[in-house]
């Protein structure tokens, strides 16, 4: 029937309208990626909100993340003094209806993994009650790793869920699997989880 397809998106849009994304922005080199998947998020009607590691800083400044998201940045460090008194990290896993950690490196898989909470981003993911979506990129070496291998079985066994990486080509030059999954997969992932 002629616009039915638009009563679907419409109602869609309605519903995804008050949903909270935070996406968590590790430190490796896809990390410029998170900002297309942002912008992505942003289209299909969902608000953003970014949370960077204090490694992902060395590799693109909160200012740009700030821009794209259209919200405040949240920095690695928990003891920056508020404007006004707020347990952020608290607040922030209140606030998510979805945290996506993207791309989520070795070392930050390893660090969820262990129960570690040491900065925004791990206190935020061990204190929400939303599902966590994890987008895995790295080197094949690092990926085929068998103590990263036992943290990310260990975190699907705990309920978290993961979307890649893939095969493709790799920061090092190399052909392999490691790569980041396409942002238009990941938001459809999203869509399922939030729906
Ligand atoms: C140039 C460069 C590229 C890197 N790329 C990756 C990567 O793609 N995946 C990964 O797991 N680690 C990568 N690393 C290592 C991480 O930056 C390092 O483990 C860091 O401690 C991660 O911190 P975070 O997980 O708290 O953000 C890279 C390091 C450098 C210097």
């Amino acid at each position: 029937m002629k616009g039915e397809g638009w009563r679907v998106d419409l109602s869609f849009t309605r519903f995804v309208m008050k949903k909270h994304v935070v996406i968590g922005v590790t430190g490796g080199v896809a990390c410029y990626k998170a900002l297309d998947l942002i912008r992505g998020l942003r289209r299909t009607g969902l608000s953003t909100e970014v949370v960077m590691t204090k490694e992902a800083e060395e590799f693109i400044r909160p200012i740009l993340f700030q821009a794209v998201s259209g919200n405040k940045v949240m920095r690695g460090d928990l003891f920056n003094l508020p404007e006004e008194w707020d347990v952020a990290h608290v607040s922030l896993a209140d606030r998510a209806d979805i945290v996506i950690i993207m791309p989520a490196t070795a070392n930050m898989i390893g660090r969820i993994a262990s129960g570690i909470c040491d900065d925004m981003l791990t206190c935020t993911v061990c204190a929400t009650s939303a599902p966590v979506l994890f987008v895995p990129a790295m080197n094949s070496g690092m990926y085929k790793n068998k103590i990263v291998q036992e943290n990310i079985a260990k975190l699907k066994k705990a309920g978290y869920h993961f979307t890649g990486p893939v095969k493709g080509k790799l920061a090092c030059g190399a052909k392999g699997i490691g790569h980041v999954q396409d942002a238009e997969v990941i938001i459809q992932e999203v869509r399922r989880l939030i729906a």
